[in-house]
């Protein structure tokens, strides 16, 4: 799979809070709206809004996909922890997946609401902590964690999503929102759903597991799914708050 259908399939997870966190912080009336970290514009893509829409990312590549999935959006290069811009210029500013990744996330949080205006809003709308991941049947324990591994070695604070809220805090953002987004449920993906996780599953642990391990662990997981009995939930963290002066 590639990294904008994977981009897509996570904006799936995520839309119904998306949509609801947009509509409480106001984006109806917000003038101007900063994704950071904004990779391929799977999410600004699908903010609906007559707001001047922004995305940054450190990623040229993915900026170049950027301009075709979003092309109404004013896309810039630069890094989330020195953002490119002058305090106070945004209304909303938000980010998804993009905490676990940044080298210093209070940092990324003090910048995102540095460029807020005073009274506006910073969302994180999804970050994972892969250390509470919970498999089942347990024989499919062993490939989750190499799962997470192989996002550690990666570069991944694999257990951000529960020092979010600690994070917004330390950032001086006063918190209106906190928890955790959903079960995902295996049992209920659809069957190409189940393939395209089993793709990112494969990807991530190639080189970790004996290729003879990952096909016995997929014919598990194929036939605990069938069952209805798999059960893969990797607790999502969202918070959002405002910039207070
Ligand atoms: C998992 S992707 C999420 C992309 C997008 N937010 C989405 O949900 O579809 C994380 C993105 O964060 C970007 N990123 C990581 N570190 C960054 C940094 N320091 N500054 C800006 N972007 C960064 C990556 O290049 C990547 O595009």
């Amino acid at each position: 799979m590639n990294r904008h259908s994977r981009y897509l399939q996570q904006a799936g997870w995520t839309r119904d809070l998306r949509h609801y966190v947009f509509t409480k912080a106001g984006l109806a009336e917000a003038k101007h709206v900063l994704e950071v970290g904004c990779g391929t514009g799977a999410i600004l893509a699908d903010v609906k809004s007559d707001a001047a829409l922004h995305g940054l990312d450190i990623d040229g590549d993915a900026l170049r996909e950027a301009r075709i999935h979003a092309p109404r959006i004013c896309i810039t290069w630069g890094d989330a922890l020195r953002l490119p811009y002058p305090a106070c210029c945004f209304d909303i500013v938000y980010c998804h997946f993009l905490l676990l990744w940044v080298i210093d996330p209070l940092i990324a949080l003090i910048e995102m609401k540095r460029v807020t205006r005073a009274g506006g809003y910073v969302l994180a709308l999804a970050e994972p902590d892969y250390t509470c991941r919970v498999d089942e049947p347990k024989e499919l324990a062993a490939i989750g964690q190499m799962q997470t591994e192989s996002l550690r070695r990666r570069g991944a604070d694999v257990g951000l999503g529960r020092r979010l809220a600690d994070l917004f805090d330390r950032a001086g953002i006063h918190i209106v929102e906190t928890g955790v987004i959903q079960d995902r449920d295996a049992a209920s993906l659809t069957p190409d759903e189940h393939e395209k996780e089993w793709a990112v599953l494969e990807n991530d642990v190639a080189g970790l597991m004996p290729d003879n391990d990952i096909r016995h662990v997929k014919m598990l997981d194929a036939q605990a799914w069938l069952r209805g009995e798999r059960v893969l939930n990797i607790p999502t963290y969202f918070a959002w708050g405002r910039h207070l002066r």
